[in-house]
């Protein structure tokens, strides 16, 4: 059956290659390679006239108006962000589930499953986190800051149960806060385990710690480079495949959703951020790769990749610089940034039966912005 596979792929590839030759030449519409646009600093007197084989990014400023004038980073551009300490705090959205009138369906629920959420103490993580928790899932928080994923957990489950009066306290969620710094393998495994031996069971995976920094990249430290990529890229890594492990020695289906971003697929202007951005294209092709390793274990792993969206974080950074804002929001299609709920859909899609038959691909929620 192999052997018949590769034959016929071999006479397809002979009959195309024959097909091409057969075609009439077409040279005369190739640039030959000497023609391939010149840099800025080609001294040949021809090529500075022509606007267009001169245009460049690197254009001075006061000559030629070009689109990338303003698309490049600007290492003046630092974003401070707080220490630990002084991270703003992430409100509990109110209001906004309550009790189903509507008809939805059955797919999207997640009853009688169990979600563990990385970094789900604040932010886009905590916001993922209550929409699965309101479409029926147990939750483990797992976050490196337990105290406030403890008070969190309280938190949604009173959320849970003011929006879903008359519930039995049997009816209510279960969900639990434990503590992990995803970039360390036995930390990873040590709360793996904790979150087994208090739900039983995990199905679900969703990995949201992550952060940002702003550096240009000569004078990026190399030891927060390491740090940025070991949270990132490394704790995406050890979690999938800490819950993979467990979910094939239960020979059970699950599916896992990884947070990258926007930054994964462009270029973030003006604030220079390259290892982040290379951080989240590793998280986009890591969930590609996986959903491919694990599709004949019934474990989809799908991405999510968010666009600038407002957290109690980047609202604080913002506030405080509002050039940054208007030149972030001037940039998005849809003229504004998201907010965390906007996830709560995405995310309840791709862990779901809903998308049973989705894996490895990157949901873009992020406004249009990758889309100019
Ligand atoms: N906010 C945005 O605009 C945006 C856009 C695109 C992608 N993202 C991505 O979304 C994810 C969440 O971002 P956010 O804005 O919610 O950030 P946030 O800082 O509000 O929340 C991150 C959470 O991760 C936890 N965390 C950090 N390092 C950890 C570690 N080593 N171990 C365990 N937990 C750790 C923090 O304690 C915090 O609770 C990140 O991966 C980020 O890159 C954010």
């Amino acid at each position: 059956m192999f052997k018949s596979v590769v034959a016929r792929q071999a006479a397809k590839a002979v009959s195309q290659s024959s097909a091409s030759t057969a075609r009439p030449a077409l040279n005369t519409f190739f640039r030959s390679l000497s023609s391939t646009a010149s840099r800025a600093n080609n001294d040949n007197e021809k090529v500075k006239k022509d606007p267009f084989l001169s245009a460049t990014t690197k254009a001075p400023d006061d000559t030629l108006e070009t689109e990338g004038r303003f698309a490049r980073t600007d290492e003046r551009v630092k974003i401070e962000y707080p220490d630990d300490s002084h991270m703003p705090r992430s409100p509990i959205v109110q209001g906004r589930g309550g009790m189903h009138f509507k008809r939805t369906l059955a797919q999207f629920s997640l009853e009688n499953r169990v979600t563990l959420v990385t970094g789900g103490a604040r932010g886009l993580g905590l916001a993922m986190a209550q929409g699965i928790v309101a479409s029926g899932s147990d939750l483990a928080i797992v976050d490196l800051n337990k105290e406030e994923a403890q008070e969190q957990a309280q938190g949604l489950v009173e959320q849970f149960r003011k929006e879903n009066p008359g519930l039995e306290p049997d009816q209510l969620p279960s969900v639990t806060a434990h503590y992990a710094d995803v970039s360390n393998p036995q930390s990873v495994s040590a709360a793996i385990e904790e979150v087994i031996a208090k739900h039983g069971q995990i199905d679900h995976l969703v990995t949201s710690a992550g952060f940002a920094e702003n550096f240009d990249a000569i004078s990026y430290p190399y030891d927060r480079i390491k740090k940025l990529w070991g949270v990132n890229v490394d704790g995406t890594y050890l979690f999938a495949t800490g819950v993979a492990k467990h979910l094939m020695e239960r020979n059970a289906s699950g599916s896992m959703v990884m947070i990258g971003s926007m930054s994964g697929a462009i270029v973030n202007i003006p604030q220079p951020q390259s290892p982040y951005n290379a951080s989240k294209a590793a998280i986009r092709q890591l969930a590609a790769s996986l959903a491919v390793e694990w599709a004949c274990y019934d474990i989809r792993v799908n991405c999510i990749s968010p666009g600038y969206m407002l957290t109690a974080l980047t609202r604080k950074i913002l506030d405080e610089n509002p050039e940054l804002r208007d030149k972030w929001i001037s940039l998005i299609p849809t003229g504004k940034m998201g907010t965390p709920e906007d996830l709560m859909g995405a995310v309840t899609f791709l862990l779901s039966d809903a998308s049973r038959y989705v894996t490895g691909t990157d949901l873009r929620v992020d406004g249009g912005y990758t889309l100019t």
